[in-house]
Protein backbone atom coordinates (compact mmCIF):
# COMPACT_ATOMS: atom_id res chain seq x y z
CA UNK A 1 0.00 0.00 0.00
CA UNK A 2 1.10 3.15 -1.03
CA UNK A 3 0.41 6.51 -0.01
CA UNK A 4 2.96 8.72 -1.73
CA UNK A 5 1.22 12.13 -2.30
CA UNK A 6 -1.18 11.03 -0.99
CA UNK A 7 -2.90 13.18 2.25
CA UNK A 8 -4.93 11.76 4.94
CA UNK A 9 -7.33 13.10 7.54
CA UNK A 10 -7.34 11.22 10.74
CA UNK A 11 -9.54 11.98 13.71
CA UNK A 12 -8.02 11.15 16.95
CA UNK A 13 -4.74 11.27 15.68
CA UNK A 14 -3.70 12.13 19.12
CA UNK A 15 -3.70 8.67 20.83
CA UNK A 16 -4.60 5.32 20.07
CA UNK A 17 -5.92 3.65 16.55
CA UNK A 18 -6.10 7.21 15.06
CA UNK A 19 -2.49 7.71 16.15
CA UNK A 20 -1.43 4.35 15.01
CA UNK A 21 -3.02 5.08 11.84
CA UNK A 22 -1.48 8.47 11.40
CA UNK A 23 1.93 6.74 11.84
CA UNK A 24 1.31 3.84 9.28
CA UNK A 25 0.30 6.24 6.80
CA UNK A 26 3.18 8.44 7.50
CA UNK A 27 5.72 5.52 6.84
CA UNK A 28 3.66 4.77 3.43
CA UNK A 29 4.63 8.13 2.48
CA UNK A 30 1.30 9.95 3.22
CA UNK A 31 1.26 13.94 4.80
CA UNK A 32 -0.93 13.70 7.52
CA UNK A 33 -3.65 16.25 8.88
CA UNK A 34 -3.98 15.34 12.19
CA UNK A 35 -7.66 16.37 14.54
CA UNK A 36 -7.90 15.47 17.67
CA UNK A 37 -9.57 17.98 20.35
CA UNK A 38 -6.07 17.78 22.77
CA UNK A 39 -4.14 20.46 21.56
CA UNK A 40 -0.87 19.33 23.42
CA UNK A 41 -1.24 15.87 22.23
CA UNK A 42 -1.16 17.14 18.72
CA UNK A 43 1.56 19.49 19.99
CA UNK A 44 3.30 16.10 21.01
CA UNK A 45 2.67 14.00 17.66
CA UNK A 46 3.94 17.25 15.31
CA UNK A 47 7.16 17.31 17.36
CA UNK A 48 7.57 13.69 16.84
CA UNK A 49 6.97 13.69 13.39
CA UNK A 50 8.72 16.82 12.41
CA UNK A 51 11.89 15.02 14.30
CA UNK A 52 11.16 12.00 11.66
CA UNK A 53 10.91 14.61 8.33
CA UNK A 54 7.10 13.52 8.25
CA UNK A 55 4.72 16.47 7.35
CA UNK A 56 1.78 16.36 10.04
CA UNK A 57 -0.51 19.63 10.22
CA UNK A 58 -2.07 19.98 13.69
CA UNK A 59 -5.44 20.63 13.53
CA UNK A 60 -7.22 21.30 16.84
CA UNK A 61 -11.19 20.51 16.45
CA UNK A 62 -14.01 18.95 18.66
CA UNK A 63 -16.07 17.21 16.29
CA UNK A 64 -19.07 17.03 18.29
CA UNK A 65 -19.36 20.44 17.40
CA UNK A 66 -20.56 21.18 13.78
CA UNK A 67 -18.95 24.63 13.88
CA UNK A 68 -15.39 23.54 15.16
CA UNK A 69 -15.48 21.24 12.13
CA UNK A 70 -16.38 23.43 9.95
CA UNK A 71 -13.98 25.90 10.89
CA UNK A 72 -11.05 22.87 10.78
CA UNK A 73 -12.23 21.55 7.21
CA UNK A 74 -11.82 25.38 6.13
CA UNK A 75 -8.12 25.57 7.80
CA UNK A 76 -7.52 22.12 5.79
CA UNK A 77 -8.66 23.89 2.75
CA UNK A 78 -5.75 26.80 3.16
CA UNK A 79 -3.44 24.02 3.16
CA UNK A 80 -4.32 21.47 0.77
CA UNK A 81 -7.10 21.79 -1.98
CA UNK A 82 -8.05 17.71 -1.27
CA UNK A 83 -8.45 14.67 1.01
CA UNK A 84 -7.35 11.52 0.02
CA UNK A 85 -8.62 9.30 2.76
CA UNK A 86 -10.42 10.44 5.77
CA UNK A 87 -10.15 8.66 8.85
CA UNK A 88 -13.30 9.00 11.71
CA UNK A 89 -11.33 7.31 14.62
CA UNK A 90 -12.17 10.23 17.39
CA UNK A 91 -14.59 8.49 20.05
CA UNK A 92 -15.31 8.30 23.69
CA UNK A 93 -16.60 5.62 25.74
CA UNK A 94 -19.26 6.14 29.31
CA UNK A 95 -20.08 3.24 31.52
CA UNK A 96 -23.54 3.56 33.24
CA UNK A 97 -25.64 0.78 33.38
CA UNK A 98 -28.79 1.11 31.08
CA UNK A 99 -30.99 2.12 33.96
CA UNK A 100 -28.95 5.16 34.81
CA UNK A 101 -28.05 6.52 31.86
CA UNK A 102 -28.55 10.16 31.98
CA UNK A 103 -30.03 11.86 29.25
CA UNK A 104 -26.14 14.36 29.26
CA UNK A 105 -23.86 10.88 28.88
CA UNK A 106 -26.57 9.78 25.94
CA UNK A 107 -25.88 13.14 24.29
CA UNK A 108 -22.61 13.28 24.94
CA UNK A 109 -21.73 9.96 23.12
CA UNK A 110 -23.95 10.19 20.44
CA UNK A 111 -22.95 13.53 19.63
CA UNK A 112 -18.95 12.81 19.77
CA UNK A 113 -19.39 8.80 18.39
CA UNK A 114 -22.18 9.34 15.72
CA UNK A 115 -22.93 12.86 14.73
CA UNK A 116 -18.57 13.69 15.09
CA UNK A 117 -18.45 11.31 12.18
CA UNK A 118 -21.12 12.55 10.36
CA UNK A 119 -19.78 16.15 10.67
CA UNK A 120 -16.48 15.33 9.99
CA UNK A 121 -17.41 13.58 6.89
CA UNK A 122 -20.15 15.66 5.44
CA UNK A 123 -17.72 18.72 5.74
CA UNK A 124 -14.89 16.82 4.35
CA UNK A 125 -17.37 15.93 1.06
CA UNK A 126 -15.61 18.81 -0.89
CA UNK A 127 -12.16 17.67 -0.29
CA UNK A 128 -12.84 14.48 -0.87
CA UNK A 129 -14.15 14.81 -4.43
CA UNK A 130 -11.45 16.41 -5.29
CA UNK A 131 -8.87 13.97 -3.96
CA UNK A 132 -7.30 10.93 -6.00
CA UNK A 133 -8.23 8.55 -3.15
CA UNK A 134 -11.18 9.18 -2.59
CA UNK A 135 -12.14 6.96 0.44
CA UNK A 136 -13.40 7.42 3.76
CA UNK A 137 -12.82 4.74 6.57
CA UNK A 138 -15.13 4.93 9.59
CA UNK A 139 -13.87 3.38 12.95
CA UNK A 140 -16.75 1.61 14.41
CA UNK A 141 -16.60 -1.47 16.93
CA UNK A 142 -17.61 -4.70 17.81
CA UNK A 143 -20.32 -2.71 19.42
CA UNK A 144 -21.79 -2.07 16.41
CA UNK A 145 -23.10 -5.43 16.16
CA UNK A 146 -23.11 -6.82 19.47
CA UNK A 147 -22.87 -5.48 23.15
CA UNK A 148 -20.40 -3.26 23.98
CA UNK A 149 -17.94 -4.44 27.31
CA UNK A 150 -15.88 -1.18 28.26
CA UNK A 151 -19.04 1.09 27.02
CA UNK A 152 -22.49 1.25 27.82
CA UNK A 153 -25.65 1.77 25.97
CA UNK A 154 -25.24 4.66 24.48
CA UNK A 155 -21.76 3.35 22.75
CA UNK A 156 -23.39 0.34 21.42
CA UNK A 157 -26.09 2.44 20.08
CA UNK A 158 -23.64 4.72 18.58
CA UNK A 159 -21.77 2.50 17.05
CA UNK A 160 -24.30 0.33 15.39
CA UNK A 161 -25.66 4.45 13.84
CA UNK A 162 -21.90 4.02 12.12
CA UNK A 163 -22.55 1.53 10.26
CA UNK A 164 -26.21 2.93 8.85
CA UNK A 165 -23.91 6.37 7.92
CA UNK A 166 -21.34 4.01 6.51
CA UNK A 167 -23.56 2.23 4.41
CA UNK A 168 -26.06 5.53 3.38
CA UNK A 169 -23.08 7.91 2.85
CA UNK A 170 -21.36 5.01 0.64
CA UNK A 171 -24.74 4.34 -1.35
CA UNK A 172 -25.32 7.87 -2.05
CA UNK A 173 -21.42 9.16 -2.62
CA UNK A 174 -20.67 6.45 -5.02
CA UNK A 175 -21.72 9.04 -7.76
CA UNK A 176 -18.44 10.67 -6.64
CA UNK A 177 -16.36 7.92 -6.61
CA UNK A 178 -15.79 8.44 -2.92
CA UNK A 179 -15.70 4.70 -1.08
CA UNK A 180 -16.71 4.32 2.64
CA UNK A 181 -15.98 1.73 4.74
CA UNK A 182 -15.93 0.95 8.06
CA UNK A 183 -13.81 -1.42 10.68
CA UNK A 184 -15.75 -3.25 13.99
CA UNK A 185 -12.54 -3.75 16.06
CA UNK A 186 -12.56 -5.84 18.81
CA UNK A 187 -10.47 -5.48 22.09
CA UNK A 188 -7.81 -3.02 21.29
CA UNK A 189 -5.20 -1.57 24.44
CA UNK A 190 -5.64 2.08 23.90
CA UNK A 191 -5.82 4.89 26.41
CA UNK A 192 -9.63 4.73 26.16
CA UNK A 193 -9.27 0.78 26.93
CA UNK A 194 -6.54 0.99 29.53
CA UNK A 195 -8.67 3.59 32.02
CA UNK A 196 -12.07 1.66 32.04
CA UNK A 197 -10.58 -1.71 32.77
CA UNK A 198 -8.45 -3.47 35.29
CA UNK A 199 -5.40 -5.72 34.88
CA UNK A 200 -8.03 -8.71 36.43
CA UNK A 201 -10.61 -7.54 33.40
CA UNK A 202 -7.55 -7.43 30.95
CA UNK A 203 -6.81 -10.91 31.28
CA UNK A 204 -10.36 -11.97 31.36
CA UNK A 205 -10.71 -10.25 28.17
CA UNK A 206 -7.22 -11.65 26.37
CA UNK A 207 -8.78 -15.26 27.75
CA UNK A 208 -12.19 -14.81 25.59
CA UNK A 209 -10.40 -13.50 22.43
CA UNK A 210 -9.56 -16.84 20.50
CA UNK A 211 -6.33 -15.65 18.41
CA UNK A 212 -5.62 -15.00 22.74
CA UNK A 213 -5.01 -11.24 22.60
CA UNK A 214 -5.88 -8.08 22.69
CA UNK A 215 -5.33 -6.40 19.83
CA UNK A 216 -2.47 -3.72 18.67
CA UNK A 217 -3.95 -0.31 17.74
CA UNK A 218 -1.25 -1.20 14.95
CA UNK A 219 -3.59 -4.11 13.82
CA UNK A 220 -6.35 -1.58 13.22
CA UNK A 221 -4.45 0.69 11.54
CA UNK A 222 -3.38 -2.00 9.01
CA UNK A 223 -7.09 -3.05 7.98
CA UNK A 224 -8.22 0.58 7.80
CA UNK A 225 -5.14 1.29 5.29
CA UNK A 226 -6.22 -1.71 2.98
CA UNK A 227 -10.02 -0.18 2.96
CA UNK A 228 -8.77 3.32 2.11
CA UNK A 229 -5.90 2.02 -0.41
CA UNK A 230 -6.65 1.87 -4.15
CA UNK A 231 -6.64 -1.92 -3.36
CA UNK A 232 -9.69 -1.69 -2.24
CA UNK A 233 -11.43 0.37 -5.10
CA UNK A 234 -14.04 -1.77 -5.40
CA UNK A 235 -15.38 -2.20 -1.79
CA UNK A 236 -17.98 0.36 -0.58
CA UNK A 237 -20.20 0.47 2.19
CA UNK A 238 -18.90 -2.89 3.89
CA UNK A 239 -17.53 -3.71 7.64
CA UNK A 240 -14.29 -5.60 8.70
CA UNK A 241 -14.05 -6.80 11.44
CA UNK A 242 -11.16 -7.05 13.37
CA UNK A 243 -11.61 -8.66 16.42
CA UNK A 244 -8.86 -11.90 16.94
CA UNK A 245 -12.16 -14.23 16.09
CA UNK A 246 -14.27 -12.84 19.16
CA UNK A 247 -17.21 -12.20 17.32
CA UNK A 248 -17.04 -16.00 16.55
CA UNK A 249 -17.45 -17.15 20.29
CA UNK A 250 -20.91 -17.65 21.47
CA UNK A 251 -20.94 -16.97 25.78
CA UNK A 252 -18.92 -14.13 27.51
CA UNK A 253 -19.09 -13.59 31.19
CA UNK A 254 -21.93 -11.69 31.80
CA UNK A 255 -21.23 -11.34 35.77
CA UNK A 256 -17.61 -9.55 34.77
CA UNK A 257 -19.64 -7.36 32.77
CA UNK A 258 -21.64 -6.39 35.47
CA UNK A 259 -19.04 -6.30 38.47
CA UNK A 260 -17.24 -3.60 36.03
CA UNK A 261 -20.13 -1.06 36.35
CA UNK A 262 -21.03 -1.65 40.22
N1 LIG B 1 -9.95 0.62 22.02
C1 LIG B 1 -10.86 -0.28 21.65
O1 LIG B 1 -10.91 -1.41 22.18
C2 LIG B 1 -11.86 0.05 20.57
C3 LIG B 1 -12.65 -0.99 20.07
C4 LIG B 1 -13.57 -0.72 19.08
C5 LIG B 1 -13.70 0.57 18.61
N2 LIG B 1 -12.94 1.57 19.11
C6 LIG B 1 -13.12 2.90 18.56
O2 LIG B 1 -11.89 3.34 18.03
C7 LIG B 1 -11.83 4.76 18.05
C8 LIG B 1 -10.53 5.20 18.70
O3 LIG B 1 -10.52 4.72 20.04
P1 LIG B 1 -9.16 4.54 20.84
O4 LIG B 1 -9.28 3.28 21.59
O5 LIG B 1 -8.02 4.78 19.95
O6 LIG B 1 -9.34 5.72 21.91
P2 LIG B 1 -8.34 6.80 22.49
O7 LIG B 1 -9.03 7.35 23.69
O8 LIG B 1 -6.97 6.25 22.62
O9 LIG B 1 -8.32 7.92 21.33
C9 LIG B 1 -9.45 8.69 21.03
C10 LIG B 1 -8.99 10.03 20.53
O10 LIG B 1 -10.15 10.76 20.14
C11 LIG B 1 -10.01 12.09 20.60
N3 LIG B 1 -11.34 12.68 20.80
C12 LIG B 1 -12.28 12.30 21.69
N4 LIG B 1 -13.35 13.11 21.62
C13 LIG B 1 -13.07 14.03 20.66
C14 LIG B 1 -13.78 15.14 20.14
N5 LIG B 1 -14.99 15.49 20.61
N6 LIG B 1 -13.21 15.85 19.16
C15 LIG B 1 -11.98 15.54 18.69
N7 LIG B 1 -11.25 14.50 19.16
C16 LIG B 1 -11.79 13.75 20.14
C17 LIG B 1 -9.26 11.97 21.91
O11 LIG B 1 -8.64 13.19 22.28
C18 LIG B 1 -8.25 10.87 21.57
O12 LIG B 1 -7.06 11.41 21.03
C19 LIG B 1 -13.09 5.22 18.82
O13 LIG B 1 -14.07 5.61 17.89
C20 LIG B 1 -13.51 3.97 19.55
O14 LIG B 1 -14.87 3.97 19.83
C21 LIG B 1 -12.01 1.34 20.08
Amino acid sequence: MDFNGMTVAVTGAASGIGHATAIAAARRGARIMALDRDADALERLHAQFTADGVTLERVPVDIADEASVRAAVEAIARITPAVDLLVNSAGIVSRGLFETTTTDEWERVLSVNLSGSFYCLKQMVPLLKVGNGRAVVNVASLASKRVSYTGGVAYTAAKAGILGLTRHAAFELAGDGIRVNAVCPGPVLTAMTKNATSEEDRKTVAAMVPLGDWLDPDDVAQAILFLGSPAARMITGTTLDIDGGLSLVTGSSYEAYRRARQ
